[in-house]
């Protein structure tokens, strides 16, 4: 039975992007890759409103939130974290060998400005946070973050937008920051395989300062291969081809109506568990990408095959809230009807247990 993806990513991809991928095959030396990527950029700039430097990059997001580290920091680093995937980033610190300060705030409650305040100082070289911290749903809030870090000092800022570029209108031109990573299998919905980055010049500044960059994921060498359209190593040549071809259709859509459709379908599946199970994260920083339910006493192995045997696939809880939550994804290409049909199915699981 054809089941459809309700998961925090990989997501659903459709069929005719999949098709995308069965291009004949490119060298990534030619003139013909050359354009492929420049329209890539391109379309990237326009859909998501920005004048940053943009990278794509042979890997999953966490190579780059890596290359932020490596490029970004030579001594010392801040890790926010309220969660997962902000804590990710603080060990990807300290295996690089940086001093991470850690501030740490309670899982699903968001970031707020203030939380920095008393442990930054001028010896901070970078700031990393998340945007959507994937394992409790909660959307920090990166503008009124950024904001505050600039009012006294002027460390780098790195933010992960793996689960929130494409499905949540971060405001890119007003964010004063210095480095977003994203990747293709989140809101994007295409296969894994692809990271991008958006980077600013004092980014690039920097990263001359820093030694031992390494090779793969040197900001500097990966930047002037960028800067002529070519990849630094071998490229997902296929994979290329469906993200030209999804960002045609994401412009065919329009941007504003993907974001409004994300918020649609976050509401949708928000108003459910509310009445259902209860909501994880913290009123008023809810995610439009993915929701964090609590089970209270769902048996979710039996829930989820129930599911499943109905064609509908949702994703476990993460992290140390593994046990106590599931998570929805509604991102990417799903339409609000098809969350309609998870929820009445979910509905009529939750019947039969
Ligand atoms: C918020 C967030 N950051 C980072 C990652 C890691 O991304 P990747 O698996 O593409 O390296 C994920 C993956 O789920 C994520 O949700």
């Amino acid at each position: 039975m054809k089941r459809t993806l309700f998961t925090v990513g990989p997501v659903e991809v459709r069929k005719e992007v999949l098709d995308a991928m069965t291009h004949p095959m490119i060298t990534h030396r030619s003139k013909e890759y050359e354009q492929l990527q420049r329209d890539i950029v391109e379309k990237l700039r326009e859909t998501l409103d920005t004048d940053m430097h943009i990278i794509i990059s042979p890997s999953s997001a966490s190579g780059l939130l890596e290359a932020c580290v490596r490029n970004g920091v030579k001594d010392k680093m801040l890790g926010l974290s309220n969660g997962s995937f902000g804590e990710r980033w603080q060990s990807i610190g300290e295996e690089n060998g940086k001093q991470v300060v850690k501030v740490c705030r309670e899982w699903g409650k968001a970031l707020k400005p203030g939380d920095l305040n008393s442990s930054l100082d001028d010896s901070v070289e970078a700031i990393t946070v998340v945007a959507n911290e994937s394992s409790t749903g909660v959307l920090n809030p990166i503008k009124s973050i950024a904001e505050a870090v600039r009012e006294e000092y002027d460390p780098l800022i790195f933010v992960d937008g793996v689960t929130s570029v494409y499905g949540t209108d971060m405001e890119i031109k007003d964010l004063d920051i210095d480095a977003l990573v994203f990747g293709t299998q989140k809101a994007l919905a295409l296969p894994p395989g692809i990271g991008i980055m958006l980077l600013s010049d004092r980014l690039l500044d920097k990263a001359s300062e820093v030694p031992d960059r390494g090779y793969y994921f040197d900001l500097l060498k990966m930047k002037k291969m960028a800067d002529k359209y070519y990849s630094l190593t071998t490229p997902p040549v296929s994979l290329l081809f469906a993200l030209d071809f999804q960002l045609d259709r994401i412009l065919e859509e329009g941007i504003q109506a993907r974001y409004r459709r994300h918020r649609e379908m976050g509401d949708l599946v928000r108003s459910w568990a509310s009445k259902r199970l209860g909501l994880f994260a913290e009123p008023g920083f809810y995610s439009d990408t993915i929701t964090v339910i609590n089970r209270k006493d769902l048996d979710f192995s039996k829930f989820n095959t129930g599911l499943k045997e109905k064609g509908f696939e949702i994703s476990n809880g993460y992290g140390t809230i593994k046990e106590r939550t599931f998570r929805i994804g509604h991102m990417g290409d799903l339409t609000v009807d098809e969350i309609k049909g998870l929820l009445e199915a979910m509905d009529e699981v939750l019947e039969t247990m």
